[in-house]
């Protein structure tokens, strides 16, 4: 594609295309893996962020990653559950389907199939080095998927299938995406030719990696076997106030400046989470609550959270009663999507040397 680029408008977090992505269409995909639950860590680094990308100026495609998703097992009544449960939490967030294109993966088949060209491509040592893989994997290399070890390859596949030049995500997936350049650099330079963007990472916002409210040096995320150690989208008004009450923190006031918090990362990071959500920058939280105790700061932060997430809780029970409803906007979205990945992998497959059928 060598659509000229429309300048996006000048306040959005889309700076214009610099070369070499002068030639594409700004575009915007991110995606989140359907495995069961969503966290304060999934909303504030990529649902709330998704929502504000979504202009007039570009694209939004937004993705439920279930083909990720069975990289590890899932079983298959509670995958479907909650794939359908993750794009009511998309549109509880406020990503508007008529706006946004909001899809599963596995009904827009050309994401698996560019995906094997890029298990062509990606070289082995590059896997190799995925601290995803490693996490995941742990000493259990020899037992753990193959499609654990080429998920990389599948996830530049859903972003460069529809030409996008910006992810936003949180700050986890920064070396997957750099293998995304890697893999369309590659493709590009093995084929000689410019067809694929080498797509922009979007990790900003005061929130890109939200921290366990039990240990500051853990990522909170939804296989923590602990409860309190995250916020879930679903947690009542209670829930979300006692873990916030109960929340790990120093005896120490709050600083004057950021630079006190250098070596307190449970306070820093409800600094953070308070930043996030209202809005605000980190420095800013710090100034107004300087000096002030945590016996202060957290039913402040526990009242702005229940303010900021009940809402989106109540939206998706309602969402999630109307099954029909969420089936009809994931339909119609792949069919959107196919509008844009289908003419692309056609595109490839001549590229890569494949004889079309003939028409
Ligand atoms: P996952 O739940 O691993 O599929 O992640 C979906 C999205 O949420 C990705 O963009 C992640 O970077 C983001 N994310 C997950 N956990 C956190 C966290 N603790 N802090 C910030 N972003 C997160
Ligand atoms: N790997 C991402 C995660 O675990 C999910 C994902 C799959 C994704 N494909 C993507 C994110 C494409 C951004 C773009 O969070």
């Amino acid at each position: 594609m060598t659509d000229t680029a429309a300048n996006p408008d000048a306040n959005s977090a889309i700076k214009p295309a610099t070369r070499p992505n002068a030639n594409f269409t700004p575009r915007v995909f991110s995606g989140i893996q359907p495995s069961g639950g969503l966290t304060l860590g999934n909303y504030l680094g990529a649902l709330k962020r998704f929502a504000e990308m979504q202009g007039e100026a570009y694209q939004t495609v937004y993705c439920m990653v279930d083909l990720h998703a069975i990289t590890v097992w899932q079983n298959p009544a509670d995958l479907r559950k909650n794939t359908r449960e993750l794009c009511a939490g998309f549109i509880a967030s406020g990503i508007d389907p008529e706006q946004s294109i909001l899809i599963n993966q596995s009904q827009v088949p050309e994401h698996a199939q560019l995906a094997w060209i890029f298990n062509c491509v990606a070289r082995m040592g590059w896997m190799q080095r995925m601290t995803q893989f490693k996490d995941k994997a742990g000493k259990n290399t020899q037992n753990v998927s193959l499609g654990l070890f080429a998920y990389p390859a599948l996830m530049a596949a859903d972003i460069l299938i529809y030409h996008a030049t910006h992810v936003p995500v949180g700050e986890d997936q920064k070396q997957h995406l750099e293998l995304t350049r890697d893999v369309a650099i590659k493709f590009n330079h093995d084929y000689g030719v410019d067809f694929f963007p080498i797509t922009e990472p979007v990790i900003e916002g005061a929130a890109t990696r939200v921290m366990s409210l039990r240990d500051g040096s853990k990522k909170m995320s939804k296989s923590d076997p602990s409860d309190m150690s995250r916020i879930n989208l679903t947690d009542d008004a209670d829930a979300i106030a006692q873990k916030i009450r109960k929340a790990k923190t120093d005896p120490d006031p709050l600083p004057e400046t950021l630079d006190g918090l250098a070596d307190r990362p449970e306070a820093r990071n409800l600094v953070n989470i308070y930043a996030a959500l209202a809005d605000m920058t980190a420095e800013a939280v710090v100034a107004e609550y300087a000096g002030q105790q945590f016996g202060a700061f957290k039913p402040a932060l526990a009242d702005l959270a229940v303010a900021r997430l009940s809402p989106i809780s109540t939206e998706m029970a309602r969402l999630m009663n109307d099954q029909a409803e969420i089936d009809r906007i994931l339909s119609r979205g792949a069919e959107r999507a196919r509008e844009i990945t289908a003419p692309i992998l056609k595109k490839t497959y001549d590229i890569v040397g494949m004889v079309p059928p003939v028409v």
